[in-house]
């Protein structure tokens, strides 16, 4: 049987650790679609699992990656085919299913979004998780009432990868786009993806803040949680949406009730994992087509596969900017 390349993570006792196996398809989980995986991505999530911090991975053995983009190899489910190009990330992909750090994949069809033909499997993983986060939560707050019009929209944890997509998707829907960082050098980075205005973290007081503050921001992007999310709380504008995506930097909020009841904001809880499938799809097309973030695509960090556990460290450390791509069972760059 045919053997191939996966990154596993084991626990032995209590020590979670991740190597390189060789792999049989008989091996991986179970599923209804084989897909040759082209590329993988880097995700916050993916450096959290490999040494078992945050208890994301809830199954062990697992080839970790949460993201994937191929072609379809062989299907017992009649929606796919072989050849068939298509991305598979969320659910339990990488993190109690095997994931996309391996030359194969199988999953149940019920995961498998169909790539639009304007879209290679290199494009859709210059995106991958945090990229279809960002157009969730850009979708969510547009749902909720969001319009260019409306004012100023900020994005923290900005030189991130849900960060980055997320700015240059509201710039090209023609937002006024803040970004808050942490990192003073990524400034001109930060406004080449679309950034009409570059606020550093360390200007804030995150010690002070008051019920409400100056109604400033129509919109907000949060990745960090904690002090920042409840600072962008405090200084919403009337009736603005805050789409709270990540926990980078803390998983508590300390809040008042004072923005929800004096100002009509509205707090949005984004889940990508559980993103239903004809939205999943309806997002990726977008993205593919008048949502495309070009500016990002353009700037992105491609790795082969055998250096993936050295890029992991970076992501943890928030030291990484934009997004990872994993050249992983690549043969032809552009399919
Ligand atoms: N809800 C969902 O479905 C979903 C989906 C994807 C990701 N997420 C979450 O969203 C967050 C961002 O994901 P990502 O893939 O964009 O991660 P990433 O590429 O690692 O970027 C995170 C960014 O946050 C900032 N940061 C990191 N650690 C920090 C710390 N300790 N204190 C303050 N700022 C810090 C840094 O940006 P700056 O230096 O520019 O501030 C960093 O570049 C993560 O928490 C991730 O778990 C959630």
């Amino acid at each position: 049987m045919q053997k191939f390349k996966a990154y596993r993570t084991f626990q032995d006792d209590k020590d979670v650790s991740s190597r390189f196996v060789e792999m049989t398809l008989d091996e991986l989980d179970p599923g209804d679609v084989v897909v040759k995986t082209k590329y993988s991505t880097i995700n916050y999530k993916d450096a959290l699992s490999y040494k078992g911090a945050g208890k994301i991975m809830r199954k062990y053995p697992t080839v970790g990656g949460i993201d994937m983009a191929g072609t379809v190899d062989t299907s017992s489910d009649p929606r796919f085919k072989h050849g068939d190009k298509v991305i598979v990330h969320a659910y339990d992909l990488g993190v109690a299913h095997d994931g996309g750090y391996s030359e194969y994949v199988r999953v149940p069809g019920d995961w498998v979004v169909k790539r639009s033909p304007n879209m290679t499997a290199f494009e859709a993983m210059t995106l991958g998780t945090a990229g279809f986060t960002a157009a969730q939560a850009i979708e969510l707050m547009q749902h909720n009432g969001l319009t260019p019009r409306s004012g100023p929209v900020i994005v923290s944890g900005a030189t991130g990868g849900v960060g980055s997509v997320a700015i240059d998707i509201l710039a090209k829907l023609g937002y006024h786009v803040v970004a808050l960082t942490g990192k003073e050098k990524e400034s001109d980075y930060l406004r080449s993806i679309g950034a009409a205005e570059v606020v550093l973290r360390q200007s804030l007081d995150l010690t002070k803040i008051r019920p409400l503050e100056k109604a400033t921001w129509a919109g907000a992007v949060d990745n960090l949680g904690g002090d920042v999310l409840a600072w962008m709380l405090a200084n919403m504008k009337q009736g603005g949406t805050v789409a709270s995506v990540g926990l980078a930097a803390d998983t508590r909020l300390t809040t008042t009730v004072m923005p929800f009841i004096l100002r009509g904001v509205q707090l949005l809880g984004v889940n990508s994992s559980e993103c239903p499938m004809p939205l999943r799809q309806k997002l990726w097309d977008r993205l593919a087509n008048e949502w495309r973030p070009t500016r990002v695509q353009s700037k992105v960090v491609t790795i082969d596969f055998a250096d993936l556990p050295t890029h992991f460290d970076a992501f943890l450390k928030g030291m990484v900017r934009g997004r990872t791509v994993v050249r992983v069972g690549a043969d032809t760059v552009g399919l």
